[in-house]
């Protein structure tokens, strides 16, 4: 197996962005290294799985963005990552910007990706909004990079949330459309990527509004949780959560058209490892009164070690610089032969 999954270093992470993906990167480089190990115990040798984890540093400049807040921002979200368990001697944690194949394997995929599929992209048309005419071309083709993010590395699976989905389904219709137009059958170049999208926080929305996803962008500081955030602000915010009067339903039927509630309970679902179900089991009858406070003492309980692991980390520039030149040297061997494949199948001549 071969995972591959990035985040943009704009903002903070937020409990989006860790419940929805960095979580589980966590956990697919943990059990992959004890699958590994289990294997070399049982038969002496093992497939080496390995995860890869990036700063799309490239991406941001989709956006308007300033230069001294993006470098900032990518020492930052690197240590934040590291902060969440991503260990850079088991994982290849790099930045995209000192990894240039990334941007020469996209200018390949431009050659196979539509303007029909690339239209029908949700994220593009969220973020041009009514400005289309003045959005930037790097927005428009940014799925395009994406797709070259995952398929340098033959990825096998992609940990994301669920507003990933689309473009990792466009990675694969770039890839198969590749391998059909340019590639012998029994030699493909690339691999189709699975994406993998958590059940119970594939999405989590904003606090002030249960129908927008919890996000960077979003200009209230109110709607999200950021990891930096310490207790008193978590509790605070979770305390002026938007909600409805009722109290909450004894069971899951009873969240439908209760936004707001569903979402709270989600997240205390995917704090916890409870079903739902189970959640309103302990809390159906209750007030948010009493769910709330209960609410932000298990994301306290989570994300303060986190807190306290950044505070520390992030103060290090040469580590964090060290970690990404390392990850990034090993990133380029393991791109490289799939790069040379494309240009060579391309009929590009190259020496
Ligand atoms: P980004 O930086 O917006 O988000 C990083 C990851 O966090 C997930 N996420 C959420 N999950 C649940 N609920 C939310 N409210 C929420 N907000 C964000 C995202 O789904 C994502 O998994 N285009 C990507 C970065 C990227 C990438 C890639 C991802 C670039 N190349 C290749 C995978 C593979 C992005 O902007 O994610």
């Amino acid at each position: 197996m071969r995972v591959v999954s990035g985040i943009q270093p704009t903002g903070n992470l937020h409990l989006g962005n860790y419940l929805g993906a960095i979580r589980n990167w966590v956990r697919m480089q943990d059990t992959l290294e004890a699958h590994d190990r289990a294997q070399i115990a049982e038969s002496g040798s093992a497939q080496k799985s390995e995860t890869l984890f990036f700063l799309a540093d490239l991406h941001a400049l989709s956006q308007p963005h300033d230069p001294a807040a993006l470098r900032a921002a990518t020492l930052e979200m690197t240590a934040a990552l590291v902060a969440c368990g991503i260990d850079p001697d088991r994982s290849v944690l790099f930045n995209q910007a000192q990894v240039p194949l990334h941007a020469e394997l996209q200018w390949l995929l431009n050659g196979t990706a539509r303007m029909g599929w690339l239209n029908r992209m949700t994220q593009f048309k969220d973020k041009s909004g009514k400005n289309r005419e003045s959005a930037s071309v790097a927005l428009f083709t940014y799925p395009v990079l994406q797709a070259a993010d995952v398929l340098l590395y033959q990825a096998t699976h992609v940990p994301v949330g669920e507003d990933q989905k689309q473009h990792l389904e466009l990675a694969r219709d770039i890839a198969q459309k590749f391998n059909n137009d340019f590639c012998c059958e029994d030699a493909p170049v690339f691999t189709l990527p699975e994406p993998i999208i958590p059940g119970e926080a594939a999405r989590i929305m904003s606090l002030r509004d249960g129908s927008a996803k919890m996000s960077k962008s979003d200009p209230s500081e109110m709607s999200r949780i950021n990891l930096v955030d310490d207790a008193d602000t978590i509790m605070q915010k979770i305390k002026k959560a938007k909600t409805d009067p009722e109290p909450l339903p004894s069971d899951v039927a009873g969240l439908a058209g209760r936004p707001e509630a569903a979402n709270l309970v989600g997240i205390y679902g995917a704090l916890t490892g409870a079903e739902p179900a189970a959640v309103l089991a302990d809390f159906g009858g209750k007030g948010f009164g009493a769910f709330k406070p209960a609410l932000g003492e298990v994301m306290i309980e989570t994300l303060g070690p986190i807190r306290d692991r950044f505070v520390t980390l992030k103060q290090d520039r040469e580590a964090l610089d060290a970690i990404l030149a390392r990850g990034a040297s090993k990133a380029r061997e393991r791109g490289a032969p799939t790069l040379s494949a494309a240009y060579q199948a391309l009929g590009l001549v190259r020496h």
